[in-house]
């Protein structure tokens, strides 16, 4: 069998609980140096992609915005300009709404950061799980989830037409004679769809990628069928080997319907690590990272998203009431919903009975450990193991802290993976399709 190269990626800490704002060494998420920190680091350890979310409105809880969100968050195809300047070969991927956009403007936007970064753009298609955030998009109704996918295809195949427009032949015929482009180098696209309605030319001529690279982030099969037809990586939370092999195993599957091989759709789980000098150094730093993403505010916070209650009177460091949730609207806004409260609320209490845990401790235990804990050496070996049992292509590493939280992995475990012959020691191509080995 021949042994699979493994792809990682960086995810910009973001406006979520993983991020830990309470640690001394805690930046800016919107000063530029930040994004340059992190994005060298990134760089510097020969990773696939630097990449950032996007949220279009401030999530609230009980009517109030969401303590994380109001640390703010910029554009993203905006920083990745300017992350382009001051990196070489790093890949730099935004997630970019395909809901609330119009393909033209964000076809040229995407070309031009292709343009600007020689290559190395890439796009996370996201359709958006909510009317909330709808309301910020003037479009009198809401798309419901099959519309938007079929939306967000016409979309991709849109934009798709727009970067192939300008034949790239009769422009290099045309500058090697050294006059203008003429007319009939610049193809016209007419399209009539469901969607969208365009006649006319594009702006630019194709970018070095042609196509920059497609990112999809949605969980239902209607969002696997998008990615199976549409993207080259699928951003996911099936993090953990088994539950990894079984994605990986049902959305490679989809393929084939679409004329399309398995390693054309890289699988990159988002996934979270800490690290120690021993095993045991590294379990208490991972527990200690645990307790300070889920403080005492954060603690009833998540147990009011399951409840749809208020719960502000109750100490997080005691008991959980005995109180049954609330099941009719819930109170948060703006984060994908919970699909069975009363399940949740259910299966949550008996934990917490079982271990005779406090509120805090509950929602520590729930919402997760990290993905990858141990010795530098462990968590290369894990990585490793992971990518060749198939439970991912490769992974977007999101460090708990703006902007130094993926220092160490890239001083201490790149190289590690480097040795197994796991990881590239250098670039080999220039754009992010060629780190992808997508072209
Ligand atoms: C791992 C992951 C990351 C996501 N990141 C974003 C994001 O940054 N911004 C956003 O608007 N939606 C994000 N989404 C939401 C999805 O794009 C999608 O809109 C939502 O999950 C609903 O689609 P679905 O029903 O196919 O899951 C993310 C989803 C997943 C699974």
């Amino acid at each position: 069998m021949t042994r699979k190269r493994i792809h990682l990626a960086a995810h910009f800490p973001g406006v979520n609980n993983t991020t830990v704002w309470t640690d001394p060494r805690s930046g800016s998420q919107i000063d530029f140096a930040s994004f340059v920190h992190l994005a060298r680091t990134a760089e510097r350890g020969k990773l696939d992609f630097f990449f950032l979310a996007e949220g279009l409105r401030l999530r609230e809880l009980k009517g109030r915005i969401h303590d994380l969100d109001v640390v703010g968050r910029p554009e993203s195809l905006t920083v990745l300009s300017a992350l382009a300047a001051v990196t070489d070969r790093l890949g730099l991927a935004g997630t970019v709404n395909a809901t609330f956009n119009e393909p033209y403007e964000l076809a040229r936007r995407l070309s031009t950061l292709d343009h600007l970064s020689g290559g190395r753009a890439g796009w996370n298609v996201v359709t958006t799980s909510d009317a909330f955030t709808g309301e910020n998009f003037r479009r009198g109704g809401y798309l419901d989830r099959a519309d938007r996918y079929e939306r967000a295809a016409e979309f991709v195949r849109l934009s798709r037409e727009l970067w192939d427009s300008w034949r790239p032949d009769a422009v290099a015929a045309d500058q090697a004679a050294g006059r203008f482009v003429r007319e009939g180098a610049i193809g016209t696209v007419e399209h009539q769809g469901a969607h969208f309605s365009i006649g006319g030319r594009f702006t630019l001529p194709r970018s070095p990628q042609n196509h920059p690279v497609i990112i999809q982030a949605g969980d239902s099969a209607e969002g696997r069928e998008f990615a199976a037809a549409h993207a080259d990586v699928i951003f996911t939370g099936h993090g953990t080997l088994e539950d990894g092999r079984r994605f990986y195993a049902d959305v490679k599957s989809r393929l084939a319907g679409y004329g399309r091989e398995p390693h054309q759709l890289k699988i990159m789980p988002g996934v979270t690590f800490a690290l120690g000098d021993t095993e045991e150094e590294a379990a208490e730093n991972a527990a200690e990272i645990r307790r300070a993403q889920v403080g005492p505010q954060t603690a009833i916070a998540f147990l009011e998203q399951v409840w749809g209650r208020d719960m502000s009177a109750y100490d997080p460091e005691g008991p959980l009431p005995d109180l049954d949730p609330d099941l009719s609207d819930g109170v948060s806004q703006g984060r994908v919903a919970i699909k069975d409260r009363a399940a949740v609320a259910a299966k949550w209490r008996a934990l917490a009975e079982e271990k005779s845990l406090s509120i805090r401790e509950l929602v520590i235990e729930v919402t997760g450990r990290q993905t990858f804990i141990g010795t530098p050496a462990t968590v290369a070996r894990l990585i490793d193991e992971h990518v060749q049992a198939d439970a991912a292509d490769g992974f977007i590493l999101v460090p708990h802290l703006t902007p130094g939280g993926l220092d160490e992995f890239v001083d201490r475990v790149v190289p590690l993976l480097q040795e197994r012959g796991a990881f590239r020691t250098d670039y080999a191509g220039t754009t992010l399709r060629d780190h992808l080995e997508l072209a």
